[in-house]
């Protein structure tokens, strides 16, 4: 049994998630987890590190084999050497798919807020299309709204599977109604899949493996960094079956492409090669118990509304009825806890809460911001 409830303490680890809170504020923001990686990366980490040559590292094929049957296991998806192009990390990865198909592009809201950063960085424009929800506050891609939103200058559109920061674990047939509006429009799906091994309910579907269809029409980009919690050591690979897409995507990334980071390569071995499956399956039995936890206690608070969390470990707290201008910074002047507003994924009414921290840590957090309602209330 790997042991999630005591952590080392993320002093001296340069984490912005930290470093951002003084006092006693408890960070339940940004998207890293309060838990050491995995130890087998961990060693692979430390004895690279112990080499003191760090020049550049030759073209990773040996690594390919890995991530290959680490698909084929987990998936059951076929994966071919030549498929896999290697990226700096997810985010440039977007970028340089968003840029090699030009036009405009789209995706739903909410959404992580970098990728709603995007339309300046690959300067493009972008259609922002609202997810639709239901009584339950379960979140859904519209397809009615794309439909009216899609104009013919849209070339892709971005997927993020499992959904940051709704926490969707998208199924089967979901994934197929989103190809059939993109095949009907002739546009490109980069799937987002940075929180795949997140999955907590439901199996998540890596994109490109839903058909034949899917391997003509898509980049699906992943890495290691959200399951073994080392986002810190950036790296990342694009999963592009189609021939003549991938020779596009590959000329798009001149100068662009990772001569690679040898700590980075070190760590995805043991990332990919099994011998942190055991961890990662305990690691999300204990992120589901502090789900339940978490969503037990906002659903006892009448002016929170929350989607069932499937995947990932952030939850999305719809904090409309509170009336606040701003809910996240009542949570931080009043509760003590910073979470991230929802104005950076589109709806200023909501904040994502990042329960991937040890059960104690989580516990106070959820107390704290508990009594803090209640104390509004009484004053109100
Ligand atoms: C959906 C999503 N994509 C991409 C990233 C960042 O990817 P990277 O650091 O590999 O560029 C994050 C980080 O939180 C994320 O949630």
């Amino acid at each position: 049994m790997y042991q999630f409830d005591s952590c080392p303490s993320r002093a001296g680890s340069d984490s912005v998630k930290w470093h951002a809170v003084s006092g006693d504020i408890i960070p339940m923001w940004v998207a890293d987890m309060d838990f050491a990686s995995p130890p087998s990366v961990v060693d692979a980490i430390v004895n690279r590190a112990a080499h003191p040559c760090f020049g550049y590292p030759y073209n990773q094929d040996d690594l390919k084999a890995h991530v290959i049957s680490h698909y084929q296991n987990k998936y059951g998806a076929k994966v071919e050497p030549e498929w896999i192009i290697w990226v700096p990390s997810v985010i440039p990865g977007v970028v340089a798919a968003l840029q090699m198909m030009g036009g405009e592009f789209m995706y739903s809201i909410p959404m992580y807020d970098h990728i709603r950063r995007l339309d300046a960085e690959a300067k493009l424009p972008v259609i922002e299309v609202p997810m639709k929800r239901d009584e339950n506050c379960h979140y859904a891609m519209d397809i009615e709204a794309l439909e009216a939103a899609v104009t013919p200058a849209v070339k892709s559109l971005i997927l993020c599977s499992p959904h940051n920061p709704v926490g969707r674990v998208y199924t089967r047939e979901e994934l197929l109604e989103l190809q059939a509006f993109c095949k009907k429009h002739d546009i490109l799906i980069i799937s987002d899949e940075i929180h795949c091994e997140l999955d907590l309910e439901g199996r998540h579907i890596p994109y490109f493996s839903l058909n034949d269809e899917a391997k003509i029409h898509s980049v699906t980009l992943s890495s290691a960094g959200k399951i073994c919690n080392i986002p810190g050591l950036p790296m990342g690979f694009a999963i592009v079956p189609d021939e003549k897409i991938r020779a596009m995507l590959i000329s798009r990334q001149d100068g662009l492409l990772p001569s690679g980071n040898v700590l980075s390569i070190a760590a995805y071995e043991k990332a990919y090669d099994g011998s942190c499956d055991e961890w990662k399956n305990e690691l999300r039995t204990y992120l589901r118990e502090n789900r339940d936890l978490a969503e037990s206690c906002f659903n006892k608070i009448p002016e929170i509304r929350i989607p069932h969390n499937e995947g990932t470990y952030l939850l999305w707290l719809d904090c409309t009825d509170l009336g606040f201008e701003n809910p996240a910074q009542f949570f931080e002047e009043k509760a003590h806890v910073k979470v991230c507003a929802g104005e950076i994924y589109g709806f200023n009414q909501c904040v994502r809460f990042n329960y991937a921290c040890p059960r104690d840590q989580l516990t106070e957090a959820l107390s704290r911001m508990e009594k803090a309602i209640a104390q509004w209330r009484e004053e109100k």
